[in-house]
């Protein structure tokens, strides 16, 4: 498909998306202008599957690997129940201010606890069975270790949906040279040969695998 068709495809797609909250539309820009990152951030029709997703299996205790400026965090939060809970990890404690500045606007940020520490150390602690979604999203070296722990963690029939599995193309060159390209490629295989889940893969905006556990 030609650069020109593709981006076609994806202003159609995001226009015929519902739109997403004023306070996620104003995070957003605040993100790009202190950050210039705002590409980081999941997006509309990818914020809008997640919702969808939820909503649809009523899930209650959600994780997310990878907070950056509380984005995709908030839109997990406005789809959870009332009684409803999101773990989400980050590192960087600037973006964690930022998301936490967020996360007290909105009436759904109660539902959030940011744990600003490594999300490894984070999902370790955490029981076994004891969570219905994950999503991950963050950096993409640790992404095999983030799927063992979330195994574990997933109670079954819960799961997992996991962002850039196509990292911007370059695991479809011939000869993958990019880290980030050769750890997606690699986890990518792990799950594809995993028979205690059931998994499909999306193409949509830079790849999306749904995983879940049996
Ligand atoms: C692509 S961004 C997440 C975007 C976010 N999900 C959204 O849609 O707004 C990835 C984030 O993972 C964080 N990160 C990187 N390594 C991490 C680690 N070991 N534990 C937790 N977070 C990490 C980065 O600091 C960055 O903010």
């Amino acid at each position: 498909m030609n650069d020109d068709l593709a981006s076609k495809i994806e202003k159609y797609v995001h226009d015929h998306t519902d739109p997403v909250s004023p306070l996620l539309r104003e995070l957003i820009k605040v993100t790009e202008e202190k950050t210039g990152l705002a590409r980081w951030s999941i997006g509309r029709s990818e914020g809008k599957l997640l919702q969808f997703l939820i909503k649809i299996s009523g899930i209650k205790y959600a994780v997310e690997v990878g907070t950056f400026t509380g984005y995709s965090a908030l839109m997990i939060a406005e789809a959870l129940p009332d009684d409803g809970m999101l773990t989400t990890c980050e590192t960087n404690k600037e973006f964690a201010r930022l998301a936490l500045k967020y996360f007290k606007k909105s009436p759904h940020g109660r539902k959030i606890r940011l744990e600003l520490r490594s999300a490894v150390e984070t999902l370790h602690k955490m029981p076994d069975e004891s969570v219905d979604f994950i999503f991950i999203d963050a950096d993409k070296p640790s992404y095999g270790r983030y799927y063992d722990e979330s195994i574990r963690i997933l109670r079954s029939g819960g799961f997992m949906m996991v962002d850039n599995v196509f990292w911007r193309y370059k695991i479809f060159k011939k000869k993958i040279t990019n880290e980030n390209a050769k750890a997606i490629a690699a986890f990518n295989e792990k799950v594809k040969s995993d028979d205690k889940v059931e998994k499909i893969m999306l193409a949509i905006r830079d790849g999306i695998y749904l995983i879940r556990k049996k």
